[in-house]
C-alpha cells in the first residue's frame, strides 16, 4: 500500500539522472560510491567525469592507481576510490569481468557494505532487498514515528526492519529510487513539503506534528586534535611532494613534507631548521605562510598551518627520503591530493610565489574555518 502509493508520486515526474537509465550493475555502483558522499548536483559531474575515464569495469581495473585517485579528488574519503579500484580488478579477474547477482556474494567485495551491496542487487539485478541511507533513514523515522537514533547501532537495526518491510519485493529498483527521492525532494532535512507527501496520512510524525523533531542523532564526538605544519619547499621551479605510504584515509595520496606539533604549541624556528636541516637546506626564506587552517576528519580534527620555504638550492640537491618526490610547480596539479592540501595549494598561491624573483616578505595570518 505504502510502497505502491510511493511509486505512483515516483513515476508521476522523477529527475532524469543517468544511474537510472541504465541497469549497468557497473555504472550503478559507481554512481551509489559517490552519492554516498555527495548530494546529487555536486555528485554528478564527478558521475559523468569517471564514466568518460573508465567506461566499463575493465577500463577500471586497468587504470592507473594515480588515475583514479585524481579522478576522485575532491570527494573526499579517498579509501573509497581505492576500494572501487581494487573490487573493479577482482570483479575482472575473479568474476570475468561480470557482477555478481547475489546480495551476499555482492558483501564479500571490498567496499561494498549492506548500503551498496542492496542498492545494486535491487537497482541492477531487481532482487529484493532495501536500501537504508540517509534520506531512507528519515523518511522511515518520520513515517513511523521512531525516536531511537538513526545513526546508533539499535537505530540503524530498526530502520532496516522497517525498510524491508516497506519493500515492494516485486519491484525493488522502482521502490528503493522513490524512497530515495521522497528523502531528497520532500522528506527534506529542515523543511519537509508534507503538503505534497503521497504518503502523508500515514505518516505518523506528520499527524502527530513532530517531523521536525526527527530524525534524532547523537552526536559523534571529535576525538583527537593533530596539529600539522606543512612545508611547501621550493627553488622556484620545483617543489618536494609526500606520498602517504602508511594506512589511513590519505593513502596513496600526496601532501608536503610535514611537522607534526602538540596540539597547542606553534612551529618553533628550532623546529623549522632542524627539519630543514635534515634535507640538507641551512639558508631559507620563508616567504608566506598561515596558521590555524581547521579541517575536520571524521573522527579528528586537523589543524594545519603551512610555511612556503624558499631555498637557493636546487631540489634535485637536496637529501629526500624514497617517499619525496620533486616535481615542477606546474605539474602539482596532476597528483592526487587530499582536499585540505589542494586549499593550501591555492591559498599559498605557490605557482605565483615560484614566479616571482622576490617573494613577498613573511606574513601570518589566520585563516578562515573551511
Ligand atoms: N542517493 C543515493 N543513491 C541514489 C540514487 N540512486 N538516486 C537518487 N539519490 C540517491
Amino acid at each position: 500500500m505504502i510502497s505502491s502509493e510511493l511509486i505512483s508520486w515516483y513515476q508521476s515526474g522523477h529527475r532524469k539522472l543517468p544511474w537510472r537509465e541504465t541497469r549497468d550493475p557497473y555504472r550503478i555502483w559507481i554512481s551509489e560510491v559517490i552519492l554516498q558522499q555527495t548530494r546529487i548536483d555536486q555528485g554528478l559531474p564527478y558521475y559523468n567525469r569517471f564514466i568518460a575515464l573508465f567506461p566499463d569495469v575493465f577500463m577500471l581495473a586497468r587504470a592507473r592507481n594515480s588515475k583514479v585517485l585524481k579522478a576522485w579528488q575532491g570527494l573526499g574519503y579517498y579509501s573509497r576510490a581505492l576500494n572501487l579500484h581494487k573490487t573493479s580488478k577482482t570483479i575482472v579477474n575473479k568474476y570475468k569481468g561480470v557482477f555478481p547477482e547475489d546480495y551476499h556474494e555482492l558483501l564479500k567485495l571490498d567496499g561494498i557494505g549492506p548500503y551498496t551491496a542492496a542498492a545494486v542487487a535491487s537497482i541492477a539485478y531487481n532482487k529484493p532487498y532495501a536500501v537504508l541511507d540517509g534520506n531512507v533513514a528519515r523518511v522511515i523515522s518520520r513515517l513511523f514515528a521512531i525516536r531511537v537514533p538513526v545513526n546508533s547501532a539499535t537505530g540503524k537495526k530498526i530502520l532496516q526492519q522497517k525498510a524491508n518491510e516497506l519493500l515492494d519485493g516485486k519491484r525493488p529498483a522502482l521502490h528503493n529510487q522513490a524512497m530515495m527521492e521522497l528523502g531528497a525532494l520532500i522528506c527534506k532535512p529542515q523543511a519537509p513539503l508534507c503538503s505534497q507527501c503521497p504518503l502523508q496520512s500515514g505518516c505518523k510524525a506528520f499527524n502527530t506534528g513532530i517531523e521536525l523533531q526527527l530524525p534524532v542523532k547523537q552526536r559523534n564526538h571529535v576525538s583527537q586534535t593533530i596539529r600539522i605544519h606543512y612545508l611547501l619547499i621550493t627553488d622556484g621551479q620545483k617543489i618536494i611532494l609526500s606520498r602517504r605510504n602508511s594506512g589511513g584515509i590519505w593513502k596513496h595520496l600526496f601532501d608536503f613534507p610535514a611537522i607534526e606539533l602538540t596540539t597547542d604549541k606553534k612551529l618553533t624556528v628550532q623546529q623549522l631548521q632542524r627539519k630543514l636541516k635534515n634535507y640538507g637546506i641551512t639558508t631559507f626564506e620563508r616567504s608566506g605562510s598561515a596558521e590555524g587552517l581547521k579541517h575536520i576528519l571524521t573522527h579528528r580534527m586537523l589543524l594545519a598551518d603551512y610555511s612556503v620555504i624558499k631555498t637557493g638550492k636546487k631540489l634535485s640537491k637536496l637529501r629526500t627520503t624514497s617517499n619525496e618526490k620533486i616535481v615542477s610547480v606546474e605539474d602539482l596539479k596532476k597528483y592526487p591530493v587530499p582536499r585540505l592540501i589542494e586549499k593550501i595549494i591555492e591559498l599559498a598561491e605557490i605557482d605565483r610565489i615560484t614566479r616571482k624573483r622576490k617573494p613577498k616578505a613573511q606574513s601570518i595570518r589566520q585563516l578562515p574555518v573551511l
